[in-house]
This record gives C-alpha cells, structure tokens and sequence, in this order.
C-alpha cells in the first residue's frame, strides 16, 4: 500500500479503532521531520515488528523555549515523505500546530524529577513539552508499540517512566544509536554545523568511545574519566560543554562510581550556536 498522509486527529483515531478492530498491530515513530539514515532505521524496525506502521511528523512547539530554534527547526516535507515511504510507512501522520495545539489547549503531562536534570536543567520545559505531545500522539495513533531513538538517551528514559506510572498500554522499544562512518551521531541539527565544526564534532563521539575503552579496561575512576573526556572535547574547539555525565542508566541518576551491569554517559556539547547531545551505553565485563 503506498504512503497515506493523515493531517486530522480525528481521521488518524478512525484509521487506528478500523485496524485494531480488524486485529492489525499499530506502531508509532514519532519524529519531528527532516529524517535522516537514523530515522528510517526506526522505521523498519516498526515495519518488521507490527502490521500497520504509523510515522508523525511535527515540529512541536511546546518542547521549545522561546530563545531555542523552533522557527528554524528543518523542514523538507516532501523529502520526508519519500523517506519514511521507503524506510516502511503506512500513514504520515503530520498535523499543524492549531490541530494539535487549538485556542484554550492548557493540559500538561510532566514526569517530575527525571525531567529537571541534565537536558532539564538546560532547557527547563523541554521534557514537558515532549511528554505532553507525546501522550498526544498515543492517544490519537493508539499504538502498540511505539519507537524510540537511544540517541535522547534522557528522552527515552523518561517516556519509559511516564507509560510505566501512566499505565500506558503501549511497548516501547529504543532503537541504537546511528552514526555517520566517521562517528558522527545522526542528527536532524547537523545540518546547522558548518564544514569545521562539523569535522570538530567529532570528538565527542572520540570522548564517548575514549571513556569506553578505559571503563572496559577496568579505570573506574570517575573524576578522572571525565576531566580527560573534557581535554578531548576542548581540543575540538567548542563553544560550551554543558555537561559530562556518568549515570546509572537503570534510575537515571548521576553517579561516581560505575557499577555492573551497565553505565550510560551522556554528553551536550556546543560548537558555534549548535548544540549536540550524544551518549554511550558501556557494559562492563
Ligand atoms: O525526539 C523527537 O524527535 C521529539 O522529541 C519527539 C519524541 C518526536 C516529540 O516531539
């Protein structure tokens, strides 16, 4: 069946009560548009798992702050179209701000400690904005499974969170992260770094993979860890590191020592007015 776009909230919910009633399986991807390799691997990861593959794309304005980058958020409609045809989709569900934000709209879903740390104490009502939408677009795709980058390592944890205390109904699924040869990690902001800052960048997955080597090696020395991450991101000439962490991927919490099974560090790095955020999940031996 080819690509069905869907602009209406009430025409998506029809389309998802006539296949539930006919016993088909729903998934959801939602994005933000601009796909990119990343993406399309979050939908044919839907495409192998459920019958019917739901894609939305919306650039949602509630998960950005006034002196962010919504207005210039990228935007190609059509090449995301093609993509998310190609990568599996059934139907684009991709509605304007007034259809899902209407006058009076004034609710709002927030996972509370989780969502004030690290990427929340950067940009304070972001993870609201992205729990609020988010329960929107279950509520109006009414999947089974829903699918998730592991790049928004935070993201990712924190609508586990909300459909675990919610009692959602909904698997989720965090799909690995995707990069570029060079180990760049993809991302729809990428297009905003120029040609140096691009080849700069670089180091944060450098870091990332550093720390990794040296965990697995058995240097479980936090402090150190970090600071010698830092020298390497430093010599990529950055504008501002916002932060370095080691957390306890299990309760999402900073940490100092690494423990089994597994540590996750998450990183948020500026070059020039773009910031970039990448992570690693190290499992220790
Ligand atoms: O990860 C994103 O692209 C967005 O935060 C999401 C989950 C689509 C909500 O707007």
């Amino acid at each position: 069946m080819s690509i069905q776009i869907v602009k209406s909230i009430r025409e998506m919910q029809d389309l998802a009560d006539r296949y539930r009633q006919a016993d088909k399986t729903i998934a959801v991807v939602p994005t933000m548009g601009y796909l990119h390799r990343g993406h399309a691997r979050l939908i044919e990861l839907a495409r192998s798992r459920t019958d019917l593959v739901v894609t939305t794309i919306f650039v949602n304005p509630t998960q950005f702050a006034p002196n962010e980058d919504f207005k210039s958020y990228p935007r190609d409609f059509e090449r995301d179209q093609r993509i998310a045809e190609h990568a599996g989709t059934d139907i684009l569900f991709a509605p304007e701000v007034d259809e899902m934000y209407p006058d009076g709209f004034e609710s709002k879903v927030e996972v509370e400690r989780v969502s004030t740390i690290l990427e929340g104490a950067f940009r304070p009502i972001h993870f609201r904005g992205v729990t609020t939408v988010v329960t929107k677009l279950f509520h109006i795709t009414k999947p089974h499974l829903a699918i998730f980058g592991q790049k928004d390592a935070q993201q990712a944890f924190i609508i586990r969170r909300m459909v675990k205390d919610l009692n959602f109904d909904i698997d989720i699924l965090l799909a690995p992260i995707v990069r570029e040869e060079d180990g760049l990690a993809l991302s729809s902001r990428n297009v905003y770094l120029g040609e140096t800052e691009r080849k700069n960048a670089l180091v944060l997955s450098r870091s990332l993979q550093y720390a990794a080597n040296k965990i697995q090696k058995g240097n479980h020395d936090v402090p150190e860890l970090r600071r010698e991450m830092e020298e390497i991101i430093t010599g990529g000439n950055p504008s501002q590191i916002d932060y370095i962490a080691f957390i306890n991927p299990e309760l999402f919490q900073e940490t100092d020592t690494i423990t089994p099974p597994e540590v996750l560090i998450a990183l948020a790095v500026r070059f020039g007015t773009t910031r970039l955020i990448d992570n690693i999940i190290v499992t220790l031996p």
